[in-house]
């Protein structure tokens, strides 16, 4: 239910972008008129292109067939990357283009191995030739190619210009105009590379070589001579540079034309020649006819008395001569004389001025008209490719298209013929391909309605009763035939056609439009009214056969192939130019009616050569005379848009749920699904067997619009589907890069923990050992353990100070640390008074050093009231003789023991003690003072190893503050009442203590530096 309802809002939002798609192209029109809704009016095909051709889209499709508008500018459509776009792409993926007629061609011609033509026509300047260079460079810039046949390729295309110089003029509608039809076969192996070409020439038009309207010019290869030309050539052709000089092309007053570069354009050409397989020999000859011509436009003719032609000066006569390989009297003769054949002989009488002036211009025209035909078939040698294996051809046909002037004569007449017939191949080409195309889908055939010519051309060429004909008749019949009676003739034969008119033959209403001259062929395209003033002669193109005759002894090797004496000697008539002409346009259609066809129309969008101007009223005629809007009429009969299943369902599969991303059964089941799905209507569409046909453009376009609102939901989805695997990725990519991070921070933090383990347990095993020797003198052993302890003291001490400032009991320091206060007490007394001090600081003062196991028991047991505090072994000095003696000093709470093994030598009890004294020297002298008064022996003289430890311990346990008098020099002590010695302290190099004749203690110490 609910899925439902979303597809209809999909729907419906299909169809509301679909609206203002439409809007959004209508500015630009459709690119393929059969799209239009209003096929039948012209001027929504005018209104398209015109559109179109504003935003510089000079290319628009009927089906397959190309109209080109003339942009008169550059537009950079043309370029390389341009044509690889092109290639191998699909006919209607890619807005029209020259170029994606020119590659559906070449990828019919591969993959079918058939031969294809491309028909280009228009007026002229509507850009045929132009568009025939480009195909003929996007297939030599696309087409594959090796080294070898590279030559192949730069030959065809450098046949252009060779061509264009000797068959291109400037015209008032075209600089460039070509002056004849062109007809050019590529030819490709089967590897599809261009091998070798053909070129076939239609109608030269040389009445140009002897006469040009005002403004224009002739053929241009005569000013490129003349001014590219190099000196030395130009002096062998007897020529000079200044084009006014010469008749032939002075006649328009136009000869130098600033659009024109003529020095350049020489340049471009010569380089041809050289490509081309010219020789020097070819060429000299070749430009020795140019060079003649203009010579031969410079003669002048005289009438002499009996009115007979003379040519007084024969300056140009000898030149002709020269360069043409004619005796000059000869030439002289024939241009002013006329053989006529009697029964038996030869008579020669003269000519006129006038005939004169017509034989001079024939001879002009037939040598350049025969050697413009020489030069093809010269080009057309080094084009042929030797290889016989097989080739396909695409052929591109260069043609005039219909001619309406003012004046219309035999030209515009042959060329129109030449369309009519054009367009009656198109037209059969285009209603058989459809019907076989209808009949090969199994769909029914709806007759179109249109209009086959074939009667048109039945009434020009037909045998014996067409105008050709009646005019070739009139041509050779004897008796004083002129254009008159070739009209009256006309009128007599043919004037019960329905599309013939003589001013004699129409109405009332008509008459008034036709001059007695002329007659009006009613054309496919429109009428045009021809004036047959002309007629006769352009058809017979006479050259006297005295000229002929001088011509075929020419000793210029190229004059000599193109009159060939054979034709003297046939006595029958050449045929005519419109027998001519008609018979090369049957060959051409031979040609044509086995090669698939492809069409391009060429439009010009303005008379003034101007880029961004549209004259509505000139492109309806051209429209009209290029018979499109019947082309259209014909493609869009049944229906307006056919595609095979595959190109349909691959195009449009995303429209359908069932067909998008891939549909796996037959392609017409998926076409039928997807239709089904956006909702055609039965009457919209046919199914053929192998394609749908879709009846109206506006179907299509609604399918079109669909596709593209679903590119942007599909363009969403492929942007999240890629945007989300982006984010995968690199979501991939963090997570490892986190893991790795983790895995070393963890290894980091693992091996900073064993670290501090280590050094937990180096620590705990110092402390330990710090315990263990805790008693020892300081040593690495115990240094650390024993500040820890001290530190640990202090800390704690913060917590048990002193109540008040009487209380003077302090936290009890541990064990190792009551050496703490001793040192403080050591420091208070001997603190730079006496040497050796410093060194005695890391000394820690035991609690003893005697055990009590060395104390003798008798002695132990005579104090044993008393807790012994300290001991030491000293040396005691007697107070008389100053005889060391070995000692005991024992401290207890109350006095100080002086022992001797068993014996208490002395007894100081601490009450009597009167002070302590040492020296300010490294000895180890302490005198004990005590009481004279007492009952005591006298002062005890003692040394000891352990001064400060024992002095200190003393006045701690005696509790009385600065009894101890360190000294200098000597001091004085009590022997007995009334009695003193003395003791003087001395330095000296090594220690001594002696008796001096004083009688006095010296004790010498070692000064040391501390
Ligand atoms: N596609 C184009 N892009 C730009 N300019 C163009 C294009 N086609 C034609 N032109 C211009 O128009 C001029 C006439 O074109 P072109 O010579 O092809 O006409 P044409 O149809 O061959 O005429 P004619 O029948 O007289 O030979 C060219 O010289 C060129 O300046
Ligand atoms: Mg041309």
């Amino acid at each position: 239910m609910m899925e439902s309802k979303k597809e209809d809002v999909r729907r419906k939002h299909i169809r509301l972008h679909m609206e203002g798609a439409l809007t959004a192209r209508d500015k630009v029109g459709v690119q393929d008129f059969v799209l239009l809704d209003a096929y039948t009016s012209e001027s929504a095909f005018v209104d398209n292109l015109r559109k179109r051709f504003n935003e510089n889209l000079i290319y628009t499709y009927i089906g397959t067939l190309l109209v080109s508008v003339n942009p008169y500018q550059e537009l950079g459509i043309y370029t390389v990357s341009q044509m690889e776009l092109y290639q191998g792409v699909n006919f209607f993926e890619l807005p029209p283009h020259v170029y994606a007629i020119a590659d559906n061609a070449y990828r019919m011609m591969c993959s079918e191995l058939n031969n294809h033509f491309i028909l280009i026509s228009g007026e002229s300047g509507a850009g045929k030739t132009e568009a025939s260079k480009k195909i003929l460079q996007y297939f030599a810039v696309t087409c594959p190619m090796t080294q070898s046949l590279q030559i192949a390729r730069d030959r065809l295309l450098l046949s252009n210009p060779v061509l264009e110089a000797f068959g291109n003029a400037r015209t008032l509608r075209n600089d460039n105009s070509s002056r004849f039809g062109k007809y050019m076969d590529i030819q490709f192996d089967f590897q599809g590379i261009p091998v070798g070409g053909h070129i076939i020439s239609y109608l030269i038009e040389k009445s140009r070589v002897v006469y040009q309207n005002q403004g224009e010019r002739n053929f241009h290869i005569f000013y490129q001579l003349l001014a590219g030309g190099e000196e030395e050539r130009l002096a062998l052709l007897g020529l000079e540079r200044d084009p006014q000089l010469y008749k032939y092309l002075s006649q328009g007053h136009c000869a130098k034309e600033s659009s024109i570069n003529d020095k350049n354009d020489w340049k471009t050409v010569s380089n041809a020649f050289s490509v081309i397989d010219f020789t020097e020999a070819d060429l000299e000859n070749l430009f020795g006819i140019i060079a003649s011509v203009l010579h031969l436009g410079n003669i002048c003719f005289e009438e002499d008395d009996q009115g007979c032609a003379t040519i007084p000066d024969t300056h140009e006569i000898k030149w002709i001569a020269k360069l043409l390989g004619v005796h000059p009297a000869v030439l002289l003769e024939a241009l002013t004389h006329r053989k006529i054949e009697a029964k038996t002989e030869e008579v020669i009488c003269p000519l006129t001025l006038e005939l004169s002036v017509y034989a001079r211009d024939a001879m002009a025209k037939a040598v350049y008209g025969r050697t413009f035909t020489w030069l093809v078939n010269k080009i057309n040698s080094s084009l042929v490719n030797k290889d016989f294996t097989r080739k396909t051809v695409i052929g591109l046909l260069d043609i005039y298209g219909f001619e309406v002037f003012d004046k219309n004569g035999f030209e515009q007449f042959c060329i129109n013929y030449c369309n009519e017939k054009l367009q009656q191949l198109l037209i059969e080409r285009t209603l058989k391909a459809e019907q076989a195309e209808y009949e090969m889908e199994g769909i029914e055939w709806e007759p179109i309605k249109y209009f086959n010519n074939k009667i048109i051309c039945d009434l020009v060429e037909e045998r014996h009763k067409g105008i050709i004909s009646i005019l070739d008749e009139e041509c050779i019949r004897p008796g004083p035939a002129t254009d008159l009676s070739f009209l009256e003739k006309l009128e007599e034969k043919v004037g019960t056609h329905a599309h013939f008119e003589t001013r004699k033959l129409a109405g009332p209403t008509g008459r008034k439009r036709i001059g007695w001259m002329e007659f009006r062929l009613l054309h496919y395209a429109g009428e045009v009214t021809y004036c047959t003033k002309g007629f006769l002669e352009k058809n017979n193109d006479l050259l006297y056969r005295h000229l002929k005759e001088v011509l075929c002894k020419s000793k210029n090797v190229i004059l000599r192939e193109c009159f060939l004496l054979a034709e003297l000697e046939n006595r029958r008539r050449p045929p005519t130019v419109g027998t001519q002409f008609k018979n090369s346009l049957s060959s051409l259609l031979e040609i044509l009616i086995s090669k698939e066809p492809s069409y391009i129309r060429c439009i010009k969008p303005n008379d003034r050569k101007e880029p961004s101007k549209f004259d509505d009223f000139l492109i309806r005629h051209q429209i009209k005379y290029l018979g499109l809007m019947e082309h259209l009429r014909v493609r869009r009969a049944g229906f307006a848009y056919r595609r095979k299943y595959e190109h349909f369902l691959q195009r449009y599969k995303s429209l359908c749920p069932d067909t998008w991303p891939h549909w796996h059964g037959p392609p017409a089941e998926g076409v039928e699904r997807l239709i089904n799905y956006i909702g055609y209507k039965p009457e919209e569409y046919k199914l053929g067997k192998t394609k749908i046909f879709i009846r109206f453009p506006r179907t299509l376009f609604a399918t079109e619009d669909a596709l593209e609102f679903c590119k942007h939901q599909l363009v969403a989805r492929i942007q999240a589907t890629y945007k989300s695997c982006l984010g995968r990725k690199e979501y991939v990519k963090k997570r490892q890069a986190a893991i790795k991070l983790e895995a070393h921070w963890r290894g980091a933090l693992a091996r900073k923990a064993i670290q501090r383990r280590k050094w937990a347990v180096r620590i705990i095993r110092k402390f330990i050992k710090g315990f263990i020797n805790r008693n020892k003198p300081l040593c690495p052993d115990n240094e650390e353990f024993i500040v820890f302890v001290r530190k640990n003291y202090i800390l704690n001490l913060r917590y048990h100070l002193p109540k008040t400032v009487l209380d003077k009991s302090w936290l009890r320091p541990p064990g190792i640390l009551e050496n703490m206060q001793q040192k403080v007490v050591t420091s208070e007394i001997f603190r730079g008074r006496k040497d050796g001090y410093t060194e005695s600081l890391n000394q820690p003062f035991a609690n003893s050093r005697i055990n009590e196991g060395d104390i003798n028991p008798k002695v132990l047991q005579l104090i044993s009231h008393e807790k012994i505090q300290y001991g030491v072994p000293v040396i005691k000095y007697d107070r008389k003789g100053f005889k060391a003696r070995q000692r005991q000093l024992i401290l207890t709470q109350k006095a100080a023991y002086v022992v001797e093994l068993a014996k208490i030598k002395q007894k100081i009890e601490y009450s009597a003690l009167k002070g302590v004294s040492t020296s300010n020297l490294r000895d180890g002298i302490l005198v004990i003072h005590v009481s004279p008064d007492d009952k005591q022996k006298g002062d005890a003289v003692l040394q000891c190893g352990h001064m400060f430890e024992a002095v200190t311990k003393l006045v701690m346990l005696v509790k009385k503050e600065n009894i101890v008098n360190v000294v200098q020099g000597s001091l004085q002590f009590f022997i007995s009442p009334g009695k003193e010695g003395t003791i003087v302290f001395d330095t000296g190099p090594e220690e001594q203590i002696y008796k001096n004749k004083n009688g006095q203690l010296t004790v010498v110490s070692v000064r040391r530096k501390s």
